[in-house]
């Protein structure tokens, strides 16, 4: 008898290349067309995705729209995003079209909070500009006053937005380090979250007054565009540090350029910009701006991970189950 692989009877694509291990995942099942090369898909190419495939997987570097969503022929029911943050696509415009979008919560949590972390520790002890200096050739030696940082014992960690990966931050943080931790999120925490040491702030210009360090982990999107602007900013204790592994937009990066040139703040550690790839030029030009390419969750078991979660989302719908991680 001859055994006969079976037919894919789905057809995917993924807008850029994955780990091996996932692509290969997703081949067993699906007829998958992966991105070659390896960068972003314009929006031509989105739009002749959406009308030949049954599934989109996109990330971070695709802006799903409602005028690309519209296009004439579409094929697509289902979007599959390999990312937590969907604020680039347009999740109303989905509904309206009866598309389904699910995305990859939980698996990447643990990444990002180190991520922030790692920043929290390169602002405070000023590890961007000591290497650079080293780099440079320009370190004369050991000196008893040279680069000297802060600490983060005993500091007030401000965390705004107190979701999966907020709460990893304050947890490290305080076992870690000591830290103290205030946070804000839209709605009140149940109240474990405060049995757990982190004092709930109900307003959030009192969070950012009284934070020695601010970090964001709130979403993107219209909601939270420049949360963190010029006044908040100037609300800031002298001195503070800011951090954002969330998303770009919620920080008006031009008056952060600001405040830091102005050493109000003493440090930002970011790993999102508001037009990335574009980093604003004042950023980079600041030794007190410790700046990594949007590395949150870049480590090899993590985006393994968001590709299984993606495959999950995509074999329960096209089981006719509702995906797990559902968004639209
Ligand atoms: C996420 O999962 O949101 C990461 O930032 C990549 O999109």
């Amino acid at each position: 008898m001859t055994m006969t692989a079976p037919v894919p009877s789905f057809s995917i694509l993924l807008t850029r290349r994955w780990p091996a291990e996932v692509e290969a995942r997703l081949a067993e099942r699906y007829a998958v067309t992966l991105r070659v090369p390896d960068a972003p898909m314009t929006r031509a190419e989105l739009q002749a995705a959406l009308r030949s495939h049954d599934a989109l997987c996109p990330t971070v570097t695709d802006t799903i729209d409602a005028d690309l969503l519209g296009v004439d022929g579409r094929r697509v029911r289902f979007i599959a995003n390999y990312g937590v943050g969907h604020a680039h696509i347009d999740l109303g415009a989905c509904r309206a079209l009866g598309i389904r979008v699910s995305n990859t919560p939980d698996v990447l949590t643990d990444a990002t909070a180190n991520l922030a972390i790692l920043l929290m520790l390169m602002a405070s002890r000023r590890a961007g500009e000591g290497e650079r200096l080293l780099r440079a050739g320009r370190w004369p030696g050991w000196a008893p006053t040279q680069l000297i940082g802060g600490d983060l014992q005993g500091r007030l960690l401000g965390i705004l937005g107190f979701g999966r990966i907020g709460q990893a931050v304050a947890a490290k943080a305080r076992a870690a380090f000591g830290m103290r931790i205030g946070f804000h999120a839209r709605r009140r925490p149940e109240p474990p979250s405060q049995q757990a040491g982190a004092d709930y702030f109900a307003d959030l210009d009192a969070l950012v007054a009284a934070a020695d360090i601010l970090s964001i982990h709130v979403p993107g999107g219209a909601e939270t565009r420049h949360l963190i602007d010029a006044r908040r900013l100037r609300l800031m204790k002298p001195g503070a540090i800011l951090i954002n592994t969330a998303r770009g937009t919620i920080v008006d990066e031009a008056a952060l350029a600001a405040a830091l040139r102005e050493g109000r703040l003493a440090a930002a550690g970011l790993d999102v910009y508001e037009r990335e790839p574009a980093v604003e030029p004042a950023l980079r030009a600041l030794e007190n701006a410790v700046l990594l390419p949007h590395l949150g969750s870049a480590t090899l078991d993590t985006r393994i991970a968001m590709g299984l979660r993606v495959a999950a989302n995509l074999d329960a719908f096209f089981d006719g189950l509702e995906p797990p991680d559902r968004v639209a």
